[in-house]
């Protein structure tokens, strides 16, 4: 138990933090105050701003979607690719105006970016009117930075370089929605060597199994009837902990929940996804028969360069086995286009890939260059245009393929979980089949969190349209 005792943040810690989230919350009694908080990146960004508006709310922050309204205002950054933190340096300087017709507006910026110390250096020195800065290692630690910025009115800014921590029994905002997303386990150690989620998530940790299922259960008791379990390789689960469950075990204990009809899971590994795994999903009604499975590329030359541990061949074959126990399974990928290296040949491999599988859908990524990791150094073979060509093209052929399986839905009938109005219509109502594919239909309000029958009569690249059995 040692081990675990050095990756759990401590009682005293978190009670710590309690404490001033209830000092702040004793000083804003009685006056109305709001919180802004935007998210970038992935699930698990969602999941830790839902942590962060949790600890707001507690000190008596209303949450907002209008920045002008807002008395703190808080970007949760992503550091994956360049564009994103090019869009939240440009979303950091607009806020200069904001702050400064209204002084006493707090802004901060956290998440992977800021456990990044250059961009910290460069947050320090040309945005000036950031009030507080902290990288993922910090969140936990959010209530008593926020309190130090708000009543000595200074800036704070913490940077810790360490492998991470867990923090349990943290608040944490839900919206009213039928899915939540759960953490498993944190941080990642595989080094491919385009990705820069090691160096800002630090090491893989597994949460323990009582602590999942408690909020799993918390969570079913609140209506909740769909689980996300996290994790940027879910596949690790346990290895950490001697003597542990591992991720399908962990998926049969998930779905022994009361009121959880649905459990589904981000991110698997190729080089790690186990025949356990694909028994457990074939095997468990509530395990949804959907698979997120990152390939990258179609080239071995370059998922040796990427360091992902496995050739393209590897990769078919636990698609071959999937598609075998689970005949109906969804598939989705990752495809990075333009890794340094790749030439027009490798693209083809990757082409190659995308029409043996036939993913239902595929997220698709130029590559971008990240500071500090080993591909940064190597030399590029195509150049932007080429890669740029490439990616189109892939596109082309991905949206063809999607949009040929999604046809096959047509006219025949599946289980939806209702999860809201549709964006578009509010007289229509959308929902998710078991695989994962989006359906719009007519429907009341009063259908959310329901599972209804539903007849596909309309298939798009995109979504499904149907009407109500
Ligand atoms: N450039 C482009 N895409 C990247 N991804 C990770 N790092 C990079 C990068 N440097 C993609 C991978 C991963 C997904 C979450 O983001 O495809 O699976
Ligand atoms: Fe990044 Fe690879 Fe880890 Fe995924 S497995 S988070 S791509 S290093």
């Amino acid at each position: 138990m040692s081990k675990r005792e050095n990756v759990n943040v401590t009682n005293e810690e978190i009670e710590n933090q309690k404490r001033i989230i209830r000092l702040v919350a004793e000083i804003n009694a009685g006056s109305e105050k709001f919180a802004f908080v935007e998210t970038y990146g992935c699930a698990q960004n969602v999941n830790d701003s839902e942590r962060l508006l949790g600890m707001l709310e507690e000190m008596g922050y209303k949450k907002t979607d209008d920045k002008n309204k807002a008395d703190v205002i808080i970007y949760n950054t992503c550091a994956v690719r360049e564009n994103a933190e090019l869009k939240v340096f440009g979303n950091i300087g607009a806020l200069k105006a904001l702050k400064r017709a209204k002084p006493s507006l707090i802004i901060g910026v956290c998440g992977c970016m800021m456990q990044q110390e250059h961009i910290v250096e460069q947050i320090k020195k040309r945005y000036k009117h950031v009030d507080i800065v902290f990288g993922t290692h910090s969140l936990y630690r959010f209530p008593e930075i926020f309190y130090n910025a708000e009543n000595f009115h200074e800036r704070v800014i913490e940077f810790v370089n360490e492998d991470g921590k867990i923090a349990e029994n943290l608040p944490m905002h839900r919206d009213n929605s039928p899915l939540a997303g759960v953490s498993v386990m944190y941080g990642c150690n595989n080094f491919c060597t385009y990705c820069i989620v090691p160096y800002v998530r630090g090491r893989e940790r597994s949460r323990m199994k009582e602590d999942i299922m408690k909020e799993v259960k918390n969570l079913a008791e609140n209506g909740v009837k769909e689980i996300m379990l996290l994790g940027q390789n879910v596949n690790s689960y346990g290895k950490d902990i001697d003597g542990y469950i591992d991720f399908p075990d962990l998926l049969n204990e998930v779905s022994k929940a009361d009121g959880i009809e649905r459990i589904r899971f981000m991110t698997s590994h190729p080089k790690d996804l186990s025949d356990k795994l694909i028994d457990v999903m074939a095997q468990n009604k509530k395990v949804c028969k959907q698979l997120h499975l990152p390939i990258q590329c179609g080239s071995d030359k370059i998922l040796k360069a990427m360091n992902r541990k496995y050739t393209s061949e590897q990769y078919l074959e636990k698609i071959r086995k999937v598609k075998e126990k689970i005949p109906n399974v969804t598939l989705t990928t990752d495809i990075i286009v333009g890794f340094p290296g790749e030439d027009n040949d490798d693209f083809e491999h990757t082409m190659e890939v995308l029409k043996t599988v036939r993913y239902d859908s595929v997220f698709s990524f130029i590559y971008s260059k990240r500071h500090g990791t080993p591909a940064e150094k190597m030399e590029d073979v195509l150049t932007k245009e080429e890669k740029k060509k490439n990616f189109d093209r892939m596109l082309e052929l991905q949206n063809i393929i999607s949009a040929e399986k999604n046809k096959e839905y047509d006219g025949k009938e599946f289980d939806i979980l209702v999860e809201g109005e549709s964006k578009t219509n509010p007289d229509f109502m959308t929902g998710r089949t078991d695989g994962g594919k989006i359906v719009n239909f007519k429907g009341e309000k009063s259908l959310v969190g329901k599972i209804v029958r539903v007849k596909i009569t309309n298939a798009h690249t995109w979504s499904l349209s149907g009407e109500l059995v």
